[in-house]
């Protein structure tokens, strides 16, 4: 790791590192407001304590109202009033929203659903990554912006674009992805005969004659074939990549010093963020918990998270996009929002709570969107740091306090995580597919078994396990798969050697089902992983809550719900068995001792009591030490030998902590939505 320099003007800029004194950050709209009032925004800014401040996602029609007539003045003008004070600033790309001009020019650039309707000039997220007129035309404007601001030493960096994908753009069914779908297949297998066999199109007359014959999956009477599907899904995600290099490139040769980050979004299906990840220095995210958690959570949206949001669902984004350069949090919620079902105001102090919870997983920044509530356009009913009048909002006052909290904590070093979490875009993809039951949800079985971990205070990282990848489990003390659902031999080998190594490797349901194309294996799950478990899948079930889902594992009782398997050991032992339905008296759960470690293989879906009791066994195997269970609404995380302790409830909670524990931030009472700081062992606190 590189250490952090100061520069001339006292500003941090060492923005590419995982250790980094935590900032503040907004995002922020000048073309929204008079320039009248830039100053004094700018002046408040410092006063809050902002360091970095976003701009230009969207500001195409200002920087070029006409094909060639270039605006630049205005934001020449803000950039240097925010440079003069000191801020740093993150430019970006506006390709988010291609102007009138250049759609009625070009209506090709406009996306088509897989209906045939094209989705119109209007709102934003309206061109195709595949056409080529867009791009040229991306590559034009993203060259003038970056060229123009390359010597300007407040922009420190970029980010590309705006949420790609956001309001489901990632896929798109016009001609051009026709055509680019069919290079992308023939690259992927030269010869048709090996698509065929690789997607199995002997059912339902699905042979392909020749790659031309290939068109998007566009509407039709019943479900479109699933290994088609799958890979439609990957050739639109690979479309993203590229577009996303291109940008990346343009802005690299303009200054080869800046960083070029993206924002993606919270537990966002179509988009793999791991591959957008390879040409970026870092990634960032987009971080709304109270709308997250009704629009996007399997669970209930309780009183305390329609207030603060699930920290689970939260924090598993924080450790997705978490890389060897730390992450941001680049839009982070300043207070109410406009687009869940409902919008209560966020609890007291919740803004801050985020923040520290965010930096707690190792973010470098957090930047609240926006920085005041807007008068015009779609976000009218979308809070800001300050109100439309100009007065302070809510989340001023709490990103204010924020920022002086982190400059007091100073430095921070990267998370050091003991236990590594197994995540596969690919199996997000098959699995939505094919679900098999209404509320099997691939980012639901995760958080299952990640909640179990974060309840008990375990950092985890996320490593990307999808077919083709290499992953490496060195350093870990235990690896979590809450499924591994297409699986091929390499992978089984990444176990196999971290087991062998004495690794311990918990594993959950549907997995090694199928190969990576999406046809089952010819064996029986958990296919190239059953010598690893010592036993096999002899039947599966998906069970709706009419039905009772009981069994018992290591002798104790426990629910599950909607997914079971029967289990027929080998190798392995029965260490769980089902207590209910026609498979009461069959194995459930499975150990195996495999060289110097051990594989758990749990086939349902657990509920919070066993996942807790699979992940404390595996903990103590791997001799990971970690704090009692703490209750749902409180979270701790530990950074650099702080550990935060996280209030998402709407009551206040006690900390028991060792008296020689020193508080950096607040103390033993966490206030409702309350954060505190100590330096201190995780498995030396409680609450009470
Ligand atoms: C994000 C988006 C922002 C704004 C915000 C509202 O998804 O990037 O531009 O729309 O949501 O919460
Ligand atoms: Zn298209």
């Amino acid at each position: 790791m590189t250490e952090d320099t100061e520069t001339d003007d006292g500003t941090n800029r060492a923005p590419a590192t995982a250790e980094a004194t935590p900032r503040i950050g907004v995002c922020y709209f000048p073309e929204h407001w008079p320039r009248e009032r830039w100053e004094t925004d700018v002046e408040q800014m410092v006063e809050a304590g902002i360091d970095v401040v976003r701009m230009g996602e969207f500001s195409w029609g200002r920087l070029e109202p006409e094909r060639g007539e270039f605006d630049f003045e205005w934001l020449d003008t803000a950039v240097s009033l925010l440079s003069d004070a000191g801020i740093d600033v993150v430019l970006c790309t506006p390709t988010a929203t291609p102007p009138k001009w250049l759609i009625d020019e070009h209506p090709e650039i406009l996306q088509v659903e897989p209906d045939g309707t094209t989705r119109e000039f209007g709102s934003r997220r309206h061109y195709c990554f595949n056409s080529e007129v867009y791009r040229e035309e991306t590559e034009r404007i993203a060259r003038t912006m970056a060229e123009r601001y390359a010597d300007v030493d407040a922009v420190v960096g970029w980010q590309t674009d705006n949420e790609y994908g956001c309001h489901e753009t990632v896929r798109c069914y016009c001609e051009d992805c026709a055509s680019g779908f069919r290079e992308w297949c023939r690259d992927r297998y030269g010869d048709v005969e090996t698509l065929n066999e690789t997607w199995g199109t002997a059912f339902w007359s699905q042979q392909v004659g020749s790659f031309e014959e290939l068109d998007p999956p566009r509407h039709t009477a019943a479900e479109h074939h699933p290994s088609r599907l799958l890979d439609y899904a990957r050739f639109a995600n690979a479309s993203v990549v590229d577009y996303n290099e291109l940008q990346a490139e343009i802005i690299r040769e303009a200054n080869d010093e800046w960083f070029v980050t993206h924002n993606f979004m919270g537990h966002f299906d179509t988009l793999d963020s791991f591959s957008v990840g390879d040409s970026l220095d870092f990634a960032t995210w987009d971080s709304y918990p109270t709308g997250f958690a009704q629009d996007r959570n399997t669970e209930d949206a309780t009183a305390d998270r329609l207030r603060a949001g699930d920290p689970d669902q939260v924090s598993l984004n924080h450790d997705l996009y978490r890389g060897p350069n730390g992450f941001w949090v680049m839009e982070q919620q300043p207070g109410d929002v406009n687009w869940p079902p409902r919008c209560p105001q966020p609890g007291e102090g919740a803004m801050r709570l985020w923040a520290h919870q965010a930096v707690a997983h190792g973010a470098n920044v957090v930047s609240y969107f926006r920085w005041r509530r807007c008068r015009e356009g779609q976000e009218q009913y979308h809070a800001g740091l300050r109100k439309h009048d100009g007065s302070p909002d809510r989340g001023y006052e709490d990103a204010t306090r924020a920022a002086a909290e982190f400059g007091a904590l100073g430095d921070l070093d990267a998370v050091d995580a003991p236990v590594a979490l197994c995540f596969s875009y690919d199996d997000l993809w098959a699995l939505d597919e094919q679900p098999h039951a209404p509320e099997f949800d691939y980012w639901g079985l995760v958080g299952a078994f990640y909640r179990a971990l974060r309840a008990r205070g375990i950092q985890v990282d996320v490593v990307d396990v999808s077919p083709g990848t290499e992953p490496s489990f060195d350093g870990y003390a235990a690896v979590v798969a809450p499924t591994v659902h297409l699986a091929d031999e390499s992978l089984a080998d990444a176990f196999e050697g971290y087991v062998d190594d004495g690794g311990h490797l918990l594993l959950g349901p549907r997995t090694g089902y199928k190969l990576p194309g999406n046809k089952l294996q010819s064996t029986l799950a958990p296919g190239p992983f059953a010598d690893l478990v010592g036993g096999r899948v002899d039947q599966h079930e998906s069970l709706p809550g009419s039905i009772e889902t009981r069994l018992t594992y290591r002798g104790e009782g426990y629910d599950f719900w909607t997914w079971a398997e029967w289990l027929t050991p080998e190798d392995g032992t029965a260490v769980g068995e089902y207590a209910s339905g026609v498979a009461s008296g069959r194995s459930a759960v499975l150990e195996n001792e495999v060289g110097a470690g051990s594989v758990t293989y749990c086939g349902v879906w657990p509920e919070a009591d066993l996942a807790d009791a699979l992940v404390v066994d595996l903990l103590d195997r791997g001799g990971v030490s970690h704090g009692e269970r703490f209750p749902e609404t409180v979270r701790v995380a530990e950074r650099d030998g702080y550990v935060w302790l996280l209030n998402f409830g709407g009551e206040p909670v006690t900390v028991d902590a060792p008296d020689d524990a020193e508080w950096r931030v607040g103390s033993e009472s966490l206030p409702a939505f309350g954060v505190g700081v100590v330096e201190a062992d995780v498995a030396s606190l409680s609450v009470r």
